[in-house]
């Protein structure tokens, strides 16, 4: 397994380009299941949950090209296995986002339960009810999921807990039922408006998207279409977080500023100074310790629980006291340890990380156990003194391209090891 090497101390300084946002093109990707027609995505990034959908897609009948401007072209006209097995989804719980539109247009499907994660039990019972309720003839069976239904039909949803891929996989089954399918709690997320954005470009019709009441009429078919995806908001807030963190001053290109309000607040109230363009931000931070500062995830617009572990990161560090708190998911705390094993003085009580910064972080072997936690792990070896290893770093593949790379570009003295 590779493993990330990193010296620390050392300041971030000029240009990077982030990404397209993994949380989009996954259910994009799933989307193109919905028409027989070529669907065109770009800005597609280059990641192993990427892979992973595509070998998923593959394994069905689908028919994927890049094209030369590394566009994925998907054609899904000879879709002849509705199967998405537990090797594939225990990799990757994104997976389930294909039961939806499996079953929306082919009427049958036959998807793993996922199963329990590294941040918490993560159950996928209201994509279930939702589709139940919709019509499908669906059961749980010797672990997985067997839905089938003639044409599933629109129904009025009220989503017990705000979920996205739960949105989502019921957005694209609502957008070939027959008739009207609204769904109240909604998730908000940037995500689900561009995978919105993309449906309405096949032909669906969906108002509401980025609301919390989505309105979705059924229509017979989709057709194809172009659709590029947005960029990743949290590929964003990691590097925000690590010139806050490392000091410097470095301009983040090719984002989208409006979707990092409740993190942008924060980083100006830890001390960073914040410009903001059209599609870049450019961040100083001139503090030797960026200023502590609470933390309270919850769903769009609210703060990401995907940016906890590297705030957490930055509390380690940072002049002061701070409370962060996880509301999203029950178990979302894995590295906290690791940054204790770097010196950090935080303790968990409950959901709640009670953080104690202090002045120096001392670099140490440590181990990534999600992707997430991943990040804040590169953002404590960034500053840490001495030399911190990465290891299982596969968890930050599946969310950040060439995260090595960019890091190397601002300054940061960061190599992977093969294993
Ligand atoms: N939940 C249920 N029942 C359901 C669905 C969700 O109880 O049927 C609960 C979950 O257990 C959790 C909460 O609802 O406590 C929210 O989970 P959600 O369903 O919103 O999470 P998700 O859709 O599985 C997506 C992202 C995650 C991100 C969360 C929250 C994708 C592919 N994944 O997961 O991204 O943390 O939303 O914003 O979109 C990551 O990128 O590192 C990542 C984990």
């Amino acid at each position: 397994m590779d493993k990330l090497k990193i010296v620390g101390g050392k300041e971030l300084n000029g240009e990077v380009s982030i990404s397209g946002a993994k949380n989009a093109a996954l259910p994009i990707l799933a989307s193109t299941l919905l028409t027989d027609q070529t669907m065109t995505i770009s800005n597609v990034p280059h990641l192993h949950d990427i892979t992973t959908t595509m070998e998923l897609l593959g394994r069905m009948g689908s028919d994927l090209m890049l094209d030369e401007k590394l566009n994925i072209e998907v054609t899904n006209n000879n879709i002849n296995e509705f199967f998405a097995p537990y090797e594939m989804v225990k990799t990757m719980r994104a997976s389930i986002l294909v039961l939806g539109p499996l079953l929306a247009r082919f009427g049958e499907a036959d998807v793993s339960l996922p199963g329990g994660c590294a941040i918490g039990s993560r159950p996928v019972d209201i994509h279930i009810s939702g589709l139940a309720a919709m019509g499908a003839d669906i059961t749980v069976d010797k672990g997985y999921i067997k839905a089938k239904a003639k044409r599933l039909k629109g129904a009025h949803l009220i989503l017990e807990m705000v979920t996205v891929t739960g949105t989502e996989n019921l957005m694209m089954a609502a957008v070939l039922a027959d008739g009207k399918t609204t769904l109240e709690n909604a998730a908000r997320e940037p995500e689900v408006v561009d995978l919105a954005e993309c449906l309405i470009a096949m032909g669906a019709n969906i108002q509401g998207a980025g609301t919390d009441t989505i309105v979705i009429e059924g229509v017979e078919s989709l057709h194809g279409a172009q659709h590029t995806i947005l960029p990743d908001r949290i590929e964003t807030g990691t590097f925000l977080v690590a010139v806050v963190m490392a000091g410097g001053k470095v301009k983040i290109k090719n984002t989208r500023p409006k979707l990092l309000d409740a993190v942008l607040s924060k980083l100006r109230a830890a001390g960073a100074q914040i410009e903001l363009e059209d599609s870049s931000i450019t961040v100083t931070m001139d503090l030797e310790r960026p200023r502590a500062v609470d933390i309270h995830t919850s769903p769009f617009p609210g703060f990401p629980t995907d940016m906890q572990a590297q705030f957490t990161a930055l509390n380690c560090i940072a002049e002061g006291n701070s409370t962060i708190t996880e509301t999203v998911f029950e178990n979302r705390f894995m590295h906290v340890q690791e940054l204790q094993r770097m010196g950090a003085n935080i303790k968990l009580e409950g959901n709640t990380a009670i953080c104690n910064g202090v002045a120096k972080l001392i670099a140490a072997p440590v181990m990534a156990t999600d992707l997430r936690a991943s990040a804040s792990l590169v953002l404590a070896g960034l500053v840490a003194e001495g030399e911190t290893i990465v290891d299982r770093i596969y968890h930050i593949d599946r969310g950040y391209e060439t995260i090595e790379e960019k890091f190397r570009q601002l300054g940061a003295e960061i190599n992977r090891m093969p294993a």
